[in-house]
């Protein structure tokens, strides 16, 4: 069951100041990189279709998996061409395709939280790479997370219709690496001045470099590098996204 349901009607306002595209730039130069054939992509958890829209804007082809059917729809109707966002599970899809390039972006490995998950996600990823091809995804790093530890944080964004007020307060669970993000959401109608609340909680899992190597080397990926999701810096305990390449063997 997916926890981007009513929040999905206000996603693309919360994360309207994320530069979507200085993102898939980057992540395009990290494919091309280390895989020299890069025109098909799978984008797992592509949420309302932003990295999709700088990729296919650039020529490409991507398919989105996406389980939210709310985020399939508000992608759909951005009418991208050569993007084909459908619902699926990310731990569990059968796509008759390979392609060059697996994109999991914003954290969307974060979500898998148990083994289970994660193990059919890389299993059935691997299955639809070619030979060579490159698996890029962004997660929170562990150092980070036991270092920093989350703060409640509150954002504030509005449009011409409504307010928003996001408050997020987390609660570390250490014995499972995860941490869950409690979000409680006030939508206020700017006319009516009438307020809908909605709460929702996202588990994050956070991981280490040698949990990820663990991880590749048990599927049949060559786990390529791990850096600083968009600076390239190397990691640290101030990296909280720390972005892994894997290459299929
Ligand atoms: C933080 S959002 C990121 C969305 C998009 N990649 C972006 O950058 O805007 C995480 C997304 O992962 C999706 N997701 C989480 N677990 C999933 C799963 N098992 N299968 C498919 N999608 C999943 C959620 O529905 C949500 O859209």
């Amino acid at each position: 069951m997916s926890n981007f349901n009513k929040y999905s009607r206000y996603y693309d306002l919360l994360y309207k100041d994320k530069n979507y595209t200085s993102e898939a730039e980057y992540v395009l130069n990290l494919a091309k990189n280390y895989n020299k054939e890069c025109n098909k992509f799978l984008e797992l958890g592509c949420g309302t279709g932003n990295h999709a829209a700088v990729l296919c804007n650039k020529g490409f082809s991507v398919v989105g998996l996406e389980r939210s059917e709310e985020m399939v729809a508000l992608a759909k109707q951005k009418n991208i061409s050569n993007f084909n966002p459908q619902v699926a599970d990310i731990t569990n899809f059968n796509i008759n395709e390979k392609f060059d390039v697996a994109l999991s972006l914003f954290h969307v490995i974060s979500y898998l939280t148990d083994n289970e998950q994660l193990i059919n996600c890389f299993n059935t990823v691997h299955q639809h790479l070619n030979i060579n091809g490159i698996f890029i995804f962004d997660v929170w790093y562990s150092p980070a997370v036991y270092i920093q530890k989350p703060e409640t944080r509150v954002k504030r964004i509005s449009d011409e219709q409504i307010d928003v007020t996001r408050i997020a307060e987390s609660t570390i669970h250490y014995n499972k690496n995860v941490v869950d993000v409690n979000y409680t959401i006030f939508i206020q109608d700017k006319a009516t001045k009438i307020t809908e609340v909605h709460h929702e909680t996202h588990p994050m899992r956070h991981f280490s470099i040698n949990e990820i190597k663990m991880l590749a080397d048990f599927i049949g990926f060559d786990f390529v590098k791990a850096e600083e999701f968009l600076t390239a810096n190397k990691t640290s305990e101030n990296t909280w996204g720390v972005c892994m390449v894997l290459r299929k063997k």
